[in-house]
């Protein structure tokens, strides 16, 4: 019985989704299990990410790699004086599964990050009041 109970967890860990064990161990913290919110704002907000469309991924790109402060309006809530810092010693992999995640597995969102973006943004990071301006929908 212990055998094959272990036999079965190992094969549920090999299927688990690796952006979300990424997630899990670097974003979770502030931004809760699975995405939900916590001492930072939630990360689960579709509408918000399907309006942005190929610019949700870009953003999300350039949080990562510049980090965010300034004030958010998320879901009719807002936040302020808060500061996220870059995220930016993550291999440029391991951040597009983490935003993948985010995006397709919480937020059905279609529009997805590739290595090669995340390693652009990491390369050349904005400002935060740029990167604000992205979120509300003006040209990067
Ligand atoms: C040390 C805490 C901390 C960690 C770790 C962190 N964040 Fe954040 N994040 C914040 C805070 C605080 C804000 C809000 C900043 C503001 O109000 O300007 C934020 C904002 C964001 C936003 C903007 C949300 C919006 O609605 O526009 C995104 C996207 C984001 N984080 C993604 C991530 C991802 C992905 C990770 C993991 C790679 C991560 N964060 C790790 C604290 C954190």
């Amino acid at each position: 019985m212990g055998l094959l109970w272990a036999g079965l967890m190992a094969g549920a860990a090999q299927a688990e989704n690796v952006g979300q064990k990424l997630y899990d161990n670097t974003c979770a913290a502030c931004h809760g299990a699975a995405a939900v919110g916590g001492f930072a704002p939630p990360l689960v907000n579709p509408e918000q990410w399907k309006a942005m469309g190929e610019k949700a991924p870009l953003y999300f790109a350039q949080v990562a790699a510049a980090g965010i402060s300034g004030p958010l309006e998320v879901q009719g809530q807002s936040y302020r004086g808060l500061i996220m810092p870059p995220q930016s010693g993550i291999p440029a992999q391991d951040l597009s599964l983490i935003i993948n995640y985010v995006l397709k597995d919480i937020n059905g969102v279609d529009a997805l990050s590739t290595t090669e973006s995340v390693a652009s943004a990491l390369q050349a990071p904005m400002t935060h009041s740029a990167i604000r301006e992205i979120r509300k929908g003006k040209s990067l």
